[in-house]
């Protein structure tokens, strides 16, 4: 079964704190006989070293700008089409945006736009960095743009603060791209699995509902990973204002007896993870909007 053993990897390293986990990354990668070539940021010279990478990855370590000696070795485009896939981790929120605009002002700028391979972001910043709109709407220009994601994490942030913004764990970028290279094989594409994620909305009159605080992040996680390892996958969620990539099915539902239906149109399956948080009391819908006394009386 293809694996992520062996694999050609083009890793690029941007000028964030956890920049010394990719050394880690690097050592586990090499014991399962990857070949690594990295670029290093400008800035993230300033969190590991040249000197560290090239010992580890037994292999050479490119600097962000265009040089003869490079150029002449491997340029910018062999350098992409060498590789089985490129990863960047972390990538900062300076990187993010930059790729978003797509510039191809630097080494590293040129070889992504000129890559004709799958790109992984491993995102790590700041909570207040990640949350910022301009940072939102450079990854969702991503995501349509057809990069893939890995993380990040919510949980204890290297600057004190705590939030969205964790770079993933080694273990879990490893395993996203095993996952990857085993859909490539596509060994799981004739298996079906319906997801459903979030809450249900059921409505009382045309404004007033009773719902719950599902976020629907679970499912939609297990969607993801579900899709990324090849899988057939259908999602169908209930109300929420969560990103997912455009290769994933989504049937979006409100109610629980349309979520009913939804399911019940895509059996059989062979295999059915069931998220939502339905709500389990339907009260009768009535088309006027009521008077607040029989709201309470009803309640
Ligand atoms: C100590 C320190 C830690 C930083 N950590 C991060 C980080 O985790 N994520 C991030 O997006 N930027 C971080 N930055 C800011 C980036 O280093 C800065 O935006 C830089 O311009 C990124 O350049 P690059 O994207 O070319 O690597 C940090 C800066 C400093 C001084």
């Amino acid at each position: 079964m293809e694996s992520l053993d062996k694999k050609k990897i083009l890793l690029i390293i941007s000028g964030g704190i956890s920049a010394y986990k990719t050394l880690d990354l690097i050592r586990n990668l090499k014991k399962r006989e990857c070949e690594i070539k990295t670029i290093l940021t400008e800035s993230a010279k300033e969190f590991v070293t040249s000197l560290s990478i090239t010992s580890l990855s037994q292999n050479k370590v490119y600097e962000n700008h265009f040089d003869v000696n490079n150029e002449l070795e491997m340029d910018h485009i062999t350098l992409s089409r060498w590789s089985d896939i490129i990863l960047i981790a972390p990538t900062t929120a300076n990187l993010l945006s930059r790729l978003a605009n797509g510039s191809a002002d630097d080494f590293i700028s040129t070889v992504v736009s000129a890559s004709n391979k799958d790109i992984f972001l491993v995102p790590a910043m700041n909570v207040e960095m990640w949350n910022k709109p301009a940072t939102k709407e450079n990854i969702k220009k991503l995501h349509s743009y057809n990069y893939k994601f890995i993380g990040p994490d919510s949980g204890d942030l290297a600057c004190g603060e705590v939030g969205e913004g964790k770079m993933s764990s080694i273990n879990e970028i490893e395993k996203t791209l095993e996952l990857y290279f085993i859909k490539k094989n596509n060994s799981f594409k004739n298996k079906k699995v319906l997801v459903t994620a979030g809450p249900t909305k059921e409505y009382i009159d045309p404004i007033r509902y009773i719902s719950n605080e599902s976020s629907g992040k679970q499912g939609y996680e297990i969607a993801k990973k579900l899709l990324d390892a090849g899988f057939d996958t259908t999602l169908v969620t209930g109300p929420t204002n969560i990103n997912y990539p455009k290769e994933l099915k989504v049937i979006k539902v409100i109610a629980a007896e349309e979520m009913l239906q939804a399911c019940q149109k895509l059996l059989p399956v062979n295999i059915a993870i069931c998220t939502a948080a339905v709500v389990d009391f339907s009260p009768e819908y009535k088309k006027e909007k009521l008077k607040k006394i029989t709201l309470l009386i009803m309640i």
